[in-house]
């Protein structure tokens, strides 16, 4: 308990880089908890505000094969795949402005990173019954130098992470409303994906289901 308020009296002074993360996997700090319940409630009302002006849609990647996750973005820009693969767009795919990024998601950013440069992007990917999210790299951005900042909603997500390159072992861990997972420096391109969710593990909202939004420097 001591800790933890020493740790919150070093995240106001920027300096996140001296707090010890809770867990880590495979050497990927996971912070757990970070964002607390009444925090969590109101980042939601704050995404459901974004998703009403910039509505979810299903990505479908290369070979045509639709994600069983629903996707959308705030910020200057958005991730978007089609047959065509993947890429940012500097609007929503109905030709819409993607909507600002909730400010409390920028603090979190700043306070966590310490960094004074904003993310471009708040990617915003819903997972509904039976949704997973198979191991990739987030490789779409033009300098790997930036961490991406995850941060989990709702219901508990199977996070899993392998290494740098697509092969060799991997290790997973329940990641729950709250908590939050920076990749950066060499982890920074670790192949991660999310198996399964617990469905209806959380009260957070009230159908169930899983949020995550990945903060990201895209250009
Ligand atoms: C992602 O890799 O884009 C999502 C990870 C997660 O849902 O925790
Ligand atoms: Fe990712």
């Amino acid at each position: 308990m001591k800790m933890r308020v020493f740790c919150a009296e070093l995240v106001k002074m920027n300096a996140i880089w001296a707090v010890k993360p809770d867990v880590t996997l495979r050497g990927v700090p996971v912070y757990k908890g970070l964002l607390k319940p009444a925090a969590q409630k109101s980042l939601v009302m704050a995404l459901r505000n974004v998703v009403q002006a910039a509505p979810l849609y299903t990505p479908v990647v290369a070979s045509g094969k639709a994600m069983s996750v629903r996707m959308t973005s705030a910020g200057r820009f958005g991730w978007f795949s089609d047959r065509s693969g993947y890429r940012y767009l500097a609007e929503h795919p109905s030709g819409t402005p993607w909507p600002g990024i909730p400010p409390q998601l920028l603090k979190l950013w700043h306070q966590l990173t310490g960094l004074t440069r904003e993310p471009d992007c708040c990617l915003i990917n819903f997972y509904s019954e039976g949704a997973k999210m198979g191991l990739h790299q987030d490789r779409d951005e033009a300098d790997f130098s930036w961490p991406v900042l995850s941060l989990s909603l709702g219901d508990d997500g199977l996070f899993r992470v392998g290494n740098t390159s697509r092969s060799g072992k991997t290790e997973s861990l329940w990641l729950s409303s709250g908590d939050v997972v920076l990749l950066q420096g060499d982890k920074r391109l670790v192949w991660h994906g999310v198996d399964r969710i617990r469905y209806q593990s959380s009260g957070l909202l009230p159908a169930g289901g899983r949020i995550n939004v990945t903060l990201r420097v895209v250009a």
